[in-house]
């Protein structure tokens, strides 16, 4: 450790929604990004300096996630930034960091297909997901299947690569509906009877935020069973199927690179940790998990460089690797996004995740999907 010869904090913001359709997920991101962050600061901060959160609340509006990066940038002075969930608040940030020279970290999975010099995604791409949920899905449960989203670009996007999954597989989309992000438990009502006559073998779900409770309780509403017809998504976390309640999460799939229930030293002391902080009924989930490991990941570049200057940082994030929670995970130099681990999870009874599939190593983050032929035989 380097002494800097100042005890001035390292500033930096922070932004995730406390309020609003999506304050049920970010929340926790919220909770994982201060969980690190108290662990840097408990153990000496960073060159002898803790770290100090900026934060605002977006309040689940894409815009105002912009505005908040553009006063964090010019009225705090911040250049990193530690926050998004959707993909819309993400494109919102992008032309902030980029015009200002920021550095955003975003702990999401996401639809793939950007890049930029001024972020460092660390949640799952397409081929981190999509890919063997689309395997495991058509092997046990068959090709017919329906897209339900929310209206916004992630979903829209997610689902395009899916149908190319799906329809070069010998599998057939056989019905895509889109709601409102606001959307309530009457709104699925429709979308379920579609559902019903179509006859699906799967349904595809990309609803994320509140509405993604609703979408569950709407379905079992309607008797449907999961054993034959589950609902699979790359969203529902531990924190959704908290809210649903464990019973109507019971037997739907969900790919992700990290489950709370992952055994493994380094996962069970963190969660332990996590849970004497915050209560012991309250869930990690993979978006709090890459929100936690993408700040040590930033700390430890911080120490090397001890600059927090865009141009001088991101050069040793690249390449830099960290024990996370869900594994060893690092930053791939050449797209700056991150080489996880991609798993599949059915929800049981007790609101965790049984491991239906597990990579054997991290898979290198691809997020063009340049090196995938849209075979997954
Ligand atoms: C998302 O909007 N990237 C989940």
């Amino acid at each position: 450790m380097r002494n800097s010869g100042t005890s001035e904090p390292w500033r930096v913001g922070v932004l995730f929604s406390r309020s609003g359709c999506m304050a049920l997920i970010e929340e926790t991101q919220l909770r994982g990004t201060l969980t690190a962050i108290d662990e840097i600061n408990e153990a000496g901060g960073i060159n002898g300096r803790p770290i100090e959160p900026v934060m605002y609340d977006p309040a689940s509006e894409a815009s105002s996630f912009g505005h908040c990066a553009k006063r964090l940038m010019v009225a705090d002075g911040v250049t990193t930034i530690f926050g998004c969930y959707t993909s819309s608040s993400r494109k919102a940030v992008l032309p902030v960091v980029e015009r200002l020279n920021g550095l955003l970290w975003y702990p999401t999975l996401y639809e793939g297909f950007e890049f930029s010099p001024n972020v460092i995604y660390t949640g799952a791409a397409p081929n981190q997901n999509s890919v063997e949920l689309c395997r495991y899905l058509m092997e046990h449960y068959g090709k017919r299947f329906y897209f339900v989203g929310s209206d916004y670009v992630y979903p829209r996007e997610s689902n395009r690569i899916m149908r190319e999954l799906v329809r070069h597989n010998g599998g057939e989309v056989v019905g895509e509906r889109y709601l409102n992000l606001r959307a309530k438990r009457r709104d699925f009502v429709p979308v379920m009877r579609d559902i019903r006559d179509a006859a699906p073998n799967v349904i595809f779900s990309t609803v994320v935020g509140d509405s993604t409770v609703y979408l569950y309780q709407s379905y079992a509403d309607l008797g449907f069973d999961s054993k034959t017809m589950p609902i699979a998504s790359l969203t529902t976390t531990e924190a959704e199927i908290k809210a649903m309640g464990y019973d109507v999460g019971e037997g739907h799939i969900t790919a992700a690179p990290y489950f709370q229930g992952l055994s493994g030293e380094r996962n069970t002391a963190f969660v332990s940790r996590f849970k004497s902080r915050y209560g012991e009924d309250q869930e990690t989930n993979m978006c709090l998990e890459a929100a936690y490991f993408q700040v040590h990941i930033f700390a430890k570049a911080l120490a090397q460089t001890n600059s927090m200057d865009t141009e001088i940082l991101r050069p040793t994030v690249l390449g830099s690797e960290v024990l996370a929670p869900q594994g060893k995970v690092s930053i791939n130099p050449l797209c700056g996004h991150t080489d996880l681990w991609t798993r599949v999870g059915r929800a049981n009874r007790r609101g965790q995740f049984d491991l239906v599939y597990e990579s054997l190593a991290p898979v290198r983050a691809d997020p063009y999907l340049i090196g995938y032929g849209r075979s997954i035989a």
